[in-house]
């Protein structure tokens, strides 16, 4: 016989451990990323509403589903829906371990660079040649340690179980990050000239405004909020029955997107605060998070040798509390298919990934063909294609499927029960599912086949 199902702790563990996987290297990397591209104030609005509208209602949808079914998104779907429907539920999986597979190459680099920074607060910042950081990424021993380590730390967590790793690690880890950020953003506030990067940000500019922001708000609202790929079903699936999704979706989608604007606010603060470094990070920000940031901290910012890894610290555990829902979701899919223990599923799906997780470390320039190899136009190497993949094609899929699976095809009286909202509130977010969500993936998926990338 198999073990009962686990589940959480409390109400809170769950919220936290989903705010958890939605706070992320999308929120602190991505978005202000993104913002900055379409120049701040109006790219706000257009997020916010693509969360309220889209974001929020296939949360509640996902959680509903993994609740309902009290099983992993890889049977969910099949069991409330038959078995066509398990289709969607394993092209989750698919979704969660490519995902996986490059997002632990780049939670690595955190590692890295928190390692950095406490050699340079104890020993006197030194600054890095030209070319070092591109130096780092072409070595392959050393990405492949670094991404070791954290495949490492992401199973160590997962081996503890949903509560006792799960839930725990989000407790401390979350209410930590939190501090530290407003912290940061304080800091930051201090420095002559602040405000206008305050105001840039918040300012709506509707003369800026592009209409492909929508989508690209859509496209970062749904990986940043970890929807598509069956992690907020596989969260639910431990969700007790008396506990209330909307209000939990809601704290989730509050806390992530808060997390999203703070980081924005501290990039576009640094940005106009600091001469010159607009032109400096243009193009990326992988260079402004790990090569211009710890910089800055060190030569600018008063208290830099504490603030610096910090920083690292803070991406590092932004990072973990989302590659173990993406470890969850595989472990989910394995122990519920075969009913094997949870341990063995733990160290099994681990190794399976690191070999995804290889590939992409080495496709930096270490290994000439893995850095060449191009499936999509203009995205050479595994990581890229990996990224692509996922962005641009299986979490919509996941996501169109999951707003017409929940929307139309499982009983509207069901999940009317599940939810316990009053009337006008559930009709609002039943014609999202059916219609608002379905109708802006489907503009994404013609605009990808168009030739934009949302990765
Ligand atoms: N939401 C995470 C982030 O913003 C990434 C993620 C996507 C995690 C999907 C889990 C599932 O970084």
């Amino acid at each position: 016989m198999s073990a009962p199902r686990a589940h959480w702790g409390s109400r809170i563990g769950f919220v936290l451990a989903a705010a958890g996987s939605a706070v992320g290297l999308g929120n602190l990397w991505k978005f202000p990323y993104i913002a900055w591209n379409n120049q701040g104030g109006s790219f706000l609005i257009v997020y916010f509403l693509a969360v309220t509208f889209l974001g929020l209602p296939v949360m509640i949808a996902e959680i509903s589903v993994g609740r309902r079914a009290q099983l992993s998104a890889a049977h969910a779907y099949a069991a409330l829906g038959g078995r066509a429907w398990g289709v969607l539920g394993w092209v989750g999986v698919l979704a969660a371990g490519v995902i996986q597979s490059y997002y632990l190459v780049i939670a690595g680099w955190s590692l890295h660079s928190l390692g950095e920074c406490l050699g340079w607060s104890v020993g006197g910042y030194v600054s890095p040649v030209d070319g070092a950081f591109s130096a780092f990424l072409a070595n392959g021993p050393l990405q492949l340690a670094f991404t070791a380590a954290f495949s490492f730390l992401t199973s160590a967590v997962l081996f503890r179980g949903v509560s006792g790793g799960i839930e725990l690690l989000n407790r401390w880890a979350m209410p930590l990050l939190f501090a530290l950020l407003i912290y940061l953003v304080g800091t930051a506030l201090t420095l002559d000239g602040a405000l206008a990067g305050v105001a840039a940000l918040w300012t709506p500019q509707i003369q800026t405004f592009r209409p492909a922001a929508l989508l690209e708000a859509s496209g970062q609202a749904f990986f940043s909020l970890s929807l598509g790929l069956g992690a907020m079903v596989t969260y639910g699936s431990y969700l007790k029955r008396e506990d209330s999704i909307p209000r939990a979706a809601l704290a989730v989608v509050i806390l992530d997107t808060v997390v999203a604007v703070l980081a924005a606010t501290l990039m576009f603060i640094l940005l106009y605060a600091i001469p010159g470094l607009a032109e400096r990070v243009s193009g990326s920000t992988v260079g402004m998070l790990f090569v211009t940031l710890p910089e800055l901290f060190y030569t600018k910012i008063p208290g830099g040798i504490v603030l610096a890894p910090a920083f690292f610290a803070l991406v590092a555990i932004a990072a973990v509390t989302s590659t173990i829902s993406l470890g969850e979701v595989l472990i989910a899919a394995v122990t519920d298919t075969w009913g094997i223990r949870r341990d063995y599923a733990t160290v099994a799906t681990g190794v399976a990934v690191f070999a995804g997780s290889a590939l992409a470390a080495l496709s930096l320039g270490a290994v000439p063909a893995l850095s060449e190899v191009a499936v999509f136009a203009g995205k050479a190497g595994v990581l890229s294609t990996l990224d692509h993949l996922a962005s641009n094609y299986l979490l919509p899929l996941g996501g169109i499927g999951t707003s017409i699976f929940v929307g139309w095809f499982w009983a509207a009286k069901d999940s009317r029960i599940q939810l316990a909202l009053p009337s006008p509130l559930f009709l609002i977010w039943l014609w999202s599912v059916r219609v608002v969500a379905p109708a802006a993936i489907f503009a994404l998926l013609i605009a990808v086949a168009l030739g934009k990338d949302f990765s």
